[in-house]
């Protein structure tokens, strides 16, 4: 009997999902969700709160924490910190600057790789498939060697050359973040298959403080960068910490200490001599040419290096940019456009709205609106052809539904940059979305306006 009632409960709330009233733990959709052709659809979620300026932090955490977790994602990093022996910029936040700190950049960064019998090969023994774009050079070791760091260079072999990547907007990352794998499944199944995505499922390397649920190798939806190829944050600013800027880590997950983003990068794969690879100094427990870490696991222990931790914290509690005011007829036409122009059956139209205690922190049952289904879709032609070592040719061509949200603060788009505006970004989309790109070029001028006009009021 108890059990009929509580069905009957659980339907009620369903149903209450729509007038804005959540199921305690569920991950409710909001009503204006991507409707039929010509059925109205605001652009923008009449739910999503609004901060007041961007960079702005969700509730959930003090000014003075965010501000200390800012300034570390901020801190220009030298030689001795642990810089090199390649990177690409000295600061998270000398990339992520649109907008405010945190936000999209203008960098690009470059991949190559190949393809051997259609099977693609990262070309990692020669330092792929990102190419660091800037060596420490010159420099005394730490034990008085000269050193003396090449530049890394795209190597003949490569096939597939210098892809481009732009610096992607951390705004709201922490409620993306808070997405249970669930909905993006959902998202999937919800989709006529002429567009359907894929749900790129890869393994957690560093997982979540405080998300009981992630283990290190378990698997887990990925939706972070350009090509949804990580799930977790903290990861990501592991990743990035090595990759972007050369600073090694050691961390400790349930007592095992994680090693994997503790190797120094080696230009064009050939590992500098210990002492040249840069001068940071590790410390006592940390693996030799480790730059940081936190040591000796001993007693389950379960803490993420400093640095790490703090740009973890940075992106989590980073709020989405601010809407600007938009006239209600021309979010209403626009977003109908939007939508029957096929837009919204990859960037939907949906408010998502976070578990009522997300694991990350961020506040529960806040609504937000990223439009994307995070899943991965064959860009055809538009596609940057880069994968992980083993992909076929068609898996290299599938890239992110990009969310589209903070676009007023961005002057380049799509992954590698190539336009500087709407339009141009609309008339790139190739395979799963060239029909969307027809159906927009028939679009009325005054349709086409208001949805333009829609589009860069978030
Ligand atoms: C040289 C410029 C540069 C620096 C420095 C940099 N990033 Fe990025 N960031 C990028 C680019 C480019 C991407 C897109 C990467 C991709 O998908 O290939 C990105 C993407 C990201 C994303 C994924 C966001 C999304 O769209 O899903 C996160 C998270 C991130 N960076 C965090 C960091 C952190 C933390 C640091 C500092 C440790 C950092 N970044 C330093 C350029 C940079
Ligand atoms: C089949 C799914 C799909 C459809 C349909 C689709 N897009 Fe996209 N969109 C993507 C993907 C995937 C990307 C990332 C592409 C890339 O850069 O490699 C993207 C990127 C974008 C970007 C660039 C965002 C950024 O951060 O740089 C804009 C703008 C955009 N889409 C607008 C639209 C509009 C407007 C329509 C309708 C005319 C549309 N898209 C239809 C999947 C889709």
């Amino acid at each position: 009997m108890s059990r009929v009632i509580s069905r009957v409960r659980s339907q009620a709330s369903a149903f209450a999902v729509c007038s804005g009233v959540l199921i305690a733990g569920g991950f409710g959709v909001g009503c204006a969700t991507e409707g039929d052709d010509n059925e109205p659809v605001a652009f923008t979620s009449a739910e999503q709160e609004i901060t007041a300026v961007a960079g702005d932090p969700l509730p959930g955490i003090t000014a003075a924490a965010f501000a200390e977790a800012k300034t570390h994602f901020q801190t220009v990093e030298e030689l001795d910190d642990g810089l090199g022996p390649i990177f690409n910029e000295k600061a998270c936040g000398n990339c992520h600057t649109q907008g405010a700190t945190g936000g999209a950049g203008v960098q690009i960064e470059r991949r190559f790789g190949r393809f051997d019998n259609g099977i693609f090969n990262t070309l990692s023994n020669k330092g792929g498939s990102l190419r660091q774009l800037a060596t420490v050079g010159a420099f005394t070791g730490l034990h008085n060697e000269s050193c003396n760091v090449p530049l890394e260079v795209e190597p003949p072999e490569a096939t597939i050359k210098n892809r481009g990547r732009l610096t992607t907007p951390l705004f709201g990352a922490g409620l993306i973040e808070a997405i249970p794998d669930s909905v993006i499944i959902a998202n999937a199944s919800a989709q006529p298959t002429s567009i359907r995505g894929i749900v790129n499922r890869v393994p957690v390397l560093l997982p979540t403080p405080g998300d009981t649920t992630q283990t290190v190798g378990s698997t887990r939806v990925g939706r972070f960068g350009w090509k949804a190829g990580i799930a977790t944050l903290v990861q990501f600013s592991a990743d990035a910490y090595l990759n972007e800027m050369g600073i090694t880590t050691q961390h400790c997950i349930g007592g095992n200490s994680v090693l994997t983003f503790a190797t120094e990068s080696k230009p064009n794969g050939i590992a500098q001599p210990a002492g040249c690879d840069d001068r940071g100094l590790g410390g006592a427990g940390i693996p030799a040419g480790t730059d940081d870490g936190v040591g000796s696991c001993a007693g389950g222990l379960t803490e993420i290096q400093d640095d790490v931790a703090f740009f973890n914290t940075f992106m989590t509690f980073l709020a989405p940019a601010p809407r600007t005011a938009i006239d209600p007829n021309i979010n209403l036409r626009g977003g109908t456009a939007f939508n029957n122009a096929g837009c919204a059956g990859c960037h939907l139209l949906k408010d998502y709205v976070t578990p009522a205690h997300p694991a990350n922190g961020v506040p529960g049952n806040f609504t937000f609106r990223p439009r994307s289904d995070f899943l991965l879709h064959d860009m055809g032609s538009l596609a940057d052809m880069i994968g992980n070592d083993g992909d076929t040719v068609a898996r290299t061509r599938l890239m992110r539904t990009a969310p589209l949200w903070g676009l007023h603060h961005r002057t380049k788009l799509l992954h590698d940059g190539r336009a500087s505006n709407i339009t141009d970004a609309i008339h790139a989309h190739d395979g799963q979305a060239l029909a969307s790109v027809h159906a927009f070029d028939a679009l009325s001028a005054g349709d086409k306006s208001a949805m333009l006009q829609a589009m860069l009021s978030d």
